[in-house]
């Protein structure tokens, strides 16, 4: 069953995603009872959150070469599920993090820090790559799900940045120049707005 070859109009992909959409249902959960509680904290600005497209999955699994079957897409594509967590301050982005990973239902199976250690490109933001349990008909699994949790600035940048580069194919050098740039005065206006709310608080 595993092995068969990946194709978007079966059951079996339904069925899938279906699983998949479970898993973020969870993980809103957990965010939801994570906001009632660190209420006056303020910690998230908003969620946004989609299931990879079918489209996009295939393209992925071509791209970097892996046997187009249910089995290699389950085990190789980690952002099938992807949760975006947009907060006001860099300080929360890390708060929010540590109470995700200490949250006995979430496995971290990843982390990669794009503050700390930033992209060529100039992108930033903080990356889990987890596991939740999802109850289906066949019993309790685990399905992974990725979890980016950035500011406002540093998606406001990537959200650019993508667009720009999404529709033009082959950004110019001097405009990639031009992104670090304002990278850097996405990340400096954290750093002002960081100062000034631990001034105002
Ligand atoms: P891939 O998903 O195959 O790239 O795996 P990976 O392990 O290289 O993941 P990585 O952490 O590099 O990136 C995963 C996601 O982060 C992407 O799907 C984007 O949503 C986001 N991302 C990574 N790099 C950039 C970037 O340079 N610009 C923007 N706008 N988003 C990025
Ligand atoms: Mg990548």
């Amino acid at each position: 069953m595993q092995n068969e070859k990946v194709t978007v109009k079966s059951d079996m992909f339904e069925k899938l995603m279906s699983i998949y959409s479970l898993s973020i249902e969870e993980i809103n959960k957990i965010i939801k009872e994570m906001e009632v509680k660190y209420k006056e904290l303020n910690l998230i600005d908003h969620v946004k959150y989609r299931i990879k497209s079918p489209k996009s999955i295939i393209n992925k699994m071509k791209k970097k070469k892996y046997a187009l079957n249910y089995s290699q897409m389950i085990e190789k594509i980690n952002d099938i599920a992807g949760i975006r967590i947009i907060c006001p301050f860099q300080e929360n982005v890390y708060i929010v993090r540590d109470l995700l990973i200490n949250n006995p239902k979430i496995r971290v199976l990843d982390e990669k820090d794009y503050i700390k250690n930033p992209k060529k490109s100039g992108y930033t933001s903080l990356h889990l790559i987890v596991e939740v349990p999802v109850e289906t008909e066949l019993g309790k699994v685990y399905v992974k799900a990725e979890i980016q949790i950035r500011t406002m600035a540093m998606d406001f940048w990537a959200s650019l940045e993508h667009e720009l580069k999404y529709k033009n194919n082959n950004v110019t050098k001097t405009a990639s120049k031009k992104l670090l740039k304002a990278a850097k005065v996405m990340k400096k206006l954290d750093y002002e707005m960081s100062l000034l709310a631990n001034e105002v608080r």
